[in-house]
């Protein structure tokens, strides 16, 4: 995208996500791991970060939305796709593109914990710091940010731009 500035580069979240990837292999030796990918977002950080981890995983996806308008996160998602499988007694990583006030994630995660997995953790790639309205115990980050707006590697702009290989910042003038 032209108007647009380079944030994180394609190189370095390769770097971190290769990074993520081992810790996630040392964490769950010897276990299975259910990978659940929030769509559409994550479908990118999905791809590499699970080339990445070394254990006998198997993948889900879930598409939720928020309720309300689109600029403004509400806190309640309605679950448009739900998971396939059941989770009683599994390792689910939640996997993201970004936590931003965590509302999102915060209500997906009580809607799956009522299910019993065997452990439930989240994965992101990028994670708005300040910005956190719910406190999320998040177990793996690839990159902290400002209040930014990004776009790329998964993030869109009303739609477009999720194809980009790095993570890039809309430039506002
Ligand atoms: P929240 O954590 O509930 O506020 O919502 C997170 C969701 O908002 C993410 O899954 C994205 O879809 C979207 N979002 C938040 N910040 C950004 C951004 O900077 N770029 C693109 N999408 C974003
Ligand atoms: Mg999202």
């Amino acid at each position: 995208m032209e108007n647009s500035t380079v944030l994180i580069s394609a190189d370095e979240i390769a770097v971190k996500l290769a990074e993520m990837g081992q810790q996630i292999t040392k964490d769950y030796e010897g276990e299975d791991l259910l990978m659940v990918g929030v769509l559409k977002g994550a479908f990118i950080v999905m791809a590499d970060l699970a080339r990445q981890v070394d254990l006998p995983v198997e993948f889900d996806f879930m598409a939720v939305s928020s309720y309300g308008a689109a600029t403004q996160t509400s806190g309640v998602v309605r679950i448009l796709k739900d998971l396939d499988q059941e989770i009683a007694g599994k390792n689910v990583l939640i996997v993201e593109d970004i936590i931003d006030s965590g509302l999102t994630l915060s209500y997906l995660m009580k809607s799956l914990r009522v299910r019993r997995p065997k452990s439930l953790e989240i994965a992101t790639l990028l994670l708005k710091k300040d910005i956190q309205r719910v406190p999320i115990d998040v177990k793996y980050t690839a990159f902290e940010i400002g209040p930014e707006f990004v776009i790329g590697y998964g993030l869109d702009h009303a739609g477009k731009y999720r194809n980009l290989p790095h993570v890039a910042v809309v430039d506002t003038e």
